[in-house]
């Protein structure tokens, strides 16, 4: 058998600024050890976020000379429409400028003071746009997806009892929607299998609730299925990908994501209502509805985005380098969430660095640490991302601390990924010398891990 290799060749690079460890220290301290405020040139390898910061196909940068920039009824935006109908089924489309946008718009017209939204869990702006409205959004997730150790295959699965009881203990009118996360992001890029979604959409419309999905991920949710679920190894993405929307009442999604450009989103819907009730948000704060905050170039790339990244080579790419990064971890004995996610590896911070203090920020300490000791920018998705809780305003302390490396997309080769795990093995090495992680000066009153202050204790 011949080793495995990536299905696309570079044709253009970008240079990578390298740094020291004194170097770093001192930038890092002038950011208030907030990671979001280094400038990219004092980071070597930046898995912040696999969020806009993928490659384009040079068929994507053929569309961006292609693009329509009129106002209406642009060629680019009927290309887009064109192809998000035909990839997920939906008949109704409505582009936005990102998928917090799409949240935005979609909110606008259905959450209101008070409301329940539950689902597996919610991905921190949306959650930031049901509590802004004053609603809530509650977690069903099963439980074996709080345990980083346990093996399970659709770990961002909704566990139906949960979702039951919310349903039998609140006014059925308070609930709008439940939001199903394909794949998980806050639960470590984990998948939804399609069983599960199905279960879901029966028990929604036993209760005649509808049901949304936040869809950022959803061809990499739809390789978790192909692979992992047992009747899909033989059907193609695309084909899974319709199915998976068919139980659906809608979408939003982060084309920044799986639509592989650097800026764009959208809601797909099925409902007229519903689109005639979005329309009005949309035009008032993204855009009228052929552009909705996008370019038409941009809309072109992302309408051919789309069709690569439902195409099953790509994902065996793609989940194959994430997979490779975990599997050398795993190889060095650190603490990694497993199964691995689809776009990123996730640190266990809890067991990684239990000698410091969950008060202290852990996670956020164990990423200040990778940056400092080889300029790799990863996330914190801990404490300081799960905020505090809006009516006691005391810390929200998460069953799980983790360090994200997101993994961008087509952008890093092979000996990055090795770069990163060789680092991390020597943090992990040294890992009981610090005893003492950070202390908060400042921050936000909603979404405080973009600005968050810190000092160091
Ligand atoms: N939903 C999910 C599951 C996400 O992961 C994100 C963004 C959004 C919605 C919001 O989309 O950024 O286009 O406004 N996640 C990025 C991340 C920021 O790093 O995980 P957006």
């Amino acid at each position: 058998k011949l080793p495995y290799i990536e299905p696309y060749k570079i044709k253009m690079v970008e240079a990578i600024n390298q740094s020291t460890i004194a170097q770093r220290k001192v930038w890092m301290k002038k950011a208030k050890y907030n990671l979001f405020k280094l400038s990219s040139d004092q980071v070597i390898i930046d898995l912040l976020t696999d969020s806009g910061t993928g490659a384009m196909s040079d068929k994507q940068w053929a569309e961006i000379m292609l693009g329509d920039e009129s106002y209406a009824g642009s060629k680019s935006f009927e290309k887009l429409e064109t192809t998000v109908k035909k990839i997920t089924g939906f008949e109704y489309f409505i582009p936005t400028h990102q998928g917090r946008a799409a949240e935005n718009v979609l909110f606008s017209a259905l959450v209101k003071e008070g409301n329940l939204i539950p689902g597996n869990s919610h991905f921190d702006t949306t959650k930031g746009h049901i509590e802004f409205r004053k609603a809530h959004a509650i977690d069903c997730t099963i439980d074996a997806a709080f345990d980083t150790t346990i093996e399970h295959p659709f770990k961002g699965n909704i566990d139906l009892q949960k979702l039951e009881h919310v349903f039998q203990s609140n006014e059925i009118n308070t609930i709008p929607f439940v939001l199903i996360t394909i794949t998980c992001n806050s639960a470590g890029g984990q998948p939804v299998s399609m069983q599960n979604i199905h279960d879901v959409s029966v028990l929604c419309k036993q209760y005649n609730v509808p049901l949304y999905f936040d869809s950022a991920r959803f061809a990499e949710n739809a390789y978790f299925i192909k692979t992992r679920e047992k009747g899909y190894e033989n059907i193609s993405i695309k084909d899974i990908v319709k199915e998976l929307f068919s139980f659906g009442d809608g979408m939003t999604m982060s084309a920044k994501k799986d639509g592989i450009v650097n800026m764009g989103g959208f809601i797909a819907l099925k409902s007229q209502k519903v689109y005639k009730a979005c329309v009005t948000y949309n035009i008032m704060y993204e855009g009228f509805v052929t552009y909705g905050g996008m370019s038409g170039r941009d809309m072109g790339a992302l309408a051919e985005g789309l069709k690569e990244s439902t195409e099953f080579t790509y994902l065996e790419s793609r989940i194959n380098q994430v997979r490779y990064l975990g599997k050398r971890l795993v190889e060095f004995g650190v603490p990694v969430q497993q199964p691995f996610g689809g776009h990123a590896i996730y640190l266990d911070a809890n067991k990684f660095v239990a000698n410091i203090a969950q008060e202290e920020y852990r996670a956020q300490s164990l990423a200040i640490e990778l940056y400092i000791t080889a300029g790799i920018r990863s996330v914190e998705i801990g404490t300081i991302l799960a905020d505090r809780d809006p009516i006691t305003r005391d810390n929200r302390y998460p069953k799980l601390e983790l360090v994200r490396l997101a993994i961008p997309r087509r952008t890093y080769t092979l000996s990055h990924i090795e770069y990163i795990a060789i680092a991390i093995k020597n943090v992990f090495e040294t890992r009981n010398e610090a005893k003492r992680g950070y202390d908060i000066t400042w921050e936000a009153p909603i979404m405080r891990h973009f600005t968050v202050e810190l000092e160091k204790l």
